[in-house]
């Protein structure tokens, strides 16, 4: 693999950094009164549209055509052929990366490996989708003949993030049971959900892809002994099903294998919502809504495919990110939607980008010597705009944000909505162009202070600006929208791991720290010696031992 900083593009744009570095954002917008005409891209697809607005990005033309020659010289067209054409792209699990084929039509004809999967996928989908519909249509019952209202999904990582946020995105769109997800190990989780809940009217989903993961599989054990508890031994039957790709696991752990709904090993854990990892949407949604989430990831798909990379979002953006993690140096992403459906958007987006291309060694196995991923946080605003946006306003370092918009709102409080979006596009407006020292001591002494009192509150009341943003802007936040947008962001991911030469799709880093769970957890028995540790590992261990003692 060509060292990236071999590539004359890379070089190119480090020279670029610095020509461009002296003019700013406020200079760049004077310079060209049709910068967003210039900088923005539009997606249309399966009734969504996707605007992407990246004129506020620190970028020019010549920027952007050394971002194109980088990638060309990465060669992402052929890699995209590869990914879609099924070929086992992570290298140290030996698999293909093919969650595309989960939002496929059987006109699609992937594959992984070479071995067709539609039919499988298909297959799978319809069967979970019937089930879905009957729970939600009363006809399947629990132990005691009462229909369902309350579904708890037990998982952790790809099998919570994704489908938490897509059932609290598509709030409006919900009219099944409710949908409650427990991940964390802590007791306090289950516990918290399980006092709401009726056993009777209760439906566990045991959402695990290896069905070995610790943290489910204590919950899932905890949530059975519960249940039975209420409604005896056999109630398990009707009242559990299982959604991974391990049935022997799933049946020694007693859940019917006709209750289990599979996926595959080519489809990664943050890459599997669109799977039967979606049951839990499809149960607040509904068969039709859930198709429609599939038909916007798939228009994006299409789009990512075919598109010539001066149009294509997901190569504009995997691009500017590039630039500012690479080259501006910015290597953090706030990610800050205005939509407070939106709000678990950010983690799962946290999980994607970070499990994926938080590496540090390359495909070949030599370390890099550039940045990765970027540190990926957010929150809905404009809740974050009280909390994290002074950071981002005065903070002496400069994080990129994504502001996320819909134009219409289900909420029916239209003027509510106007003051939403004039905060998203306020808050753009007000990174971008900061607020001089001048400006301030104008405003100040205008308004009556004495100039003294301005001088020693001026540069505490000024503002650098020049701080990066894209917005995307979206019509609405249906499915079919909410579908695109997260496969926007996958493609994304996969384009910047591609240039960066890392494998996106295994997450060794996670390993470790299980592994040593174990023996800390036979430590931390009543009695038991705590084993070998460093001294602060062992310090910990006997004085919360000492704590629970007391
Ligand atoms: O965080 C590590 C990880 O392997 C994720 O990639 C995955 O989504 C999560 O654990 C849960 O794994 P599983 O679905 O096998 O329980």
């Amino acid at each position: 693999m060509t060292p990236l900083a071999q590539i004359p593009a890379w070089q190119a744009l480090q020279a670029q950094c610095e020509a461009l570095g002296a003019s700013s954002l406020r200079e760049l917008m004077r310079a060209d009164p049709m910068r967003f005409e210039h900088f923005s891209a539009q997606f249309d697809g399966a009734d969504a549209h996707i605007l992407l607005d990246y004129s506020k990005q620190r970028v020019d033309e010549r920027t952007m055509t050394l971002l194109d020659e980088l990638m060309q010289a990465r060669a992402l067209r052929p890699a995209v052929s590869s990914l879609f054409g099924g070929a086992p792209l992570n290298t140290t699990e030996g698999r293909a990366v093919m969650h595309m084929a989960l939002r496929g039509e059987a006109e699609d004809l992937y594959q992984a490996d070479g071995t067709p999967v539609m039919p499988d996928v298909l297959q799978v989908r319809e069967r979970m989708l019937a089930f879905a519909d009957r729970v939600r249509a009363g006809q399947w019952t629990g132990a005691t003949g009462a229909s369902i209202t309350d579904v708890v999904n037990i998982g952790i990582g790809g099998s919570d993030l994704g489908p938490q946020m897509m059932v609290q995105a598509l709030e409006p769109y919900c009219s099944g049971p409710r949908v409650h997800f427990v991940s964390n190990v802590d007791g306090a989780h289950l516990k918290g959900v399980l006092k709401q809940l009726d056993p009777a009217r209760t439906l566990f989903v045991i959402a695990s892809k290896t069905f070995t993961t610790q943290e489910t599989m204590a919950n899932a054990r905890s949530a059975r002994q519960w249940l039975i508890g209420h409604l005896g031994e056999t109630a398990t039957r009707q009242h559990f099903v299982a959604v991974s790709t391990n049935g022997r696991e799933v049946a020694s752990f007693g859940i019917d294998p006709a209750n289990m709904f599979g996926f595959w090993d080519w489809v990664g854990g943050r890459y599997s919502v669109w799977s039967s990892i979606g049951l839990p949407v499809a149960l607040a949604l509904g068969s039709a809504h859930f198709r429609a989430l599939l038909a916007g990831a798939r228009a994006m798909d299409l789009h990512f495919r075919d598109a010539p990379f001066k149009h294509n979002l997901p190569v504009l953006m995997a691009a500017i990110g590039l630039w500012n993690i690479n080259f501006l140096g910015l290597d953090a992403l706030a990610i800050a939607p205005y939509a407070q459906n939106l709000s678990r958007f950010a983690a799962h987006l946290q999980q994607l980008d970070m499990e994926s291309n938080g590496k540090r060694v390359q495909i070949d196995g030599q370390t890099v010597s550039y940045a990765t991923g970027p540190l990926v946080f957010g929150e809905p605003g404009t809740n974050a705009q009280h909390a994290y946006f002074q950071w981002l306003h005065q903070g002496p370092k400069v994080v990129p944000v994504d502001f996320i918009l819909a134009a219409h709102t289900e909420s029916g409080l239209e003027d509510q909505h106007r003051l939403l979006a004039a905060n998203c596009f306020a808050q753009s407006e007000a990174l971008l162009r900061g607020k001089t020292a001048e400006e301030v001591r104008t405003d100040l002494i205008g308004g009556g202070m004495a100039p003294s009192e301005a001088e020693r509150l001026t540069p505490h009341r000024s503002f650098p600006g020049n701080r990066p943003s894209s917005t995307l802007l979206v019509r609405r936040l249906d499915p079919a929208t909410l579908g695109a947008l997260l496969a926007l962001y996958e493609h994304k991911v996969f384009v910047q791991g591609l240039v960066w030469g890392i494998n996106s799709f295994d997450q060794w880093g996670v390993e470790l720290g299980k592994q040593l769970a174990t023996p800390i957890a036979a430590g931390l028995q009543p009695g038991a010696a705590p084993g070998l540790h460093d001294s602060s590992t062992l310090g910990l261990m006997q004085h919360w031992q000492r704590l629970r003692e007391q």
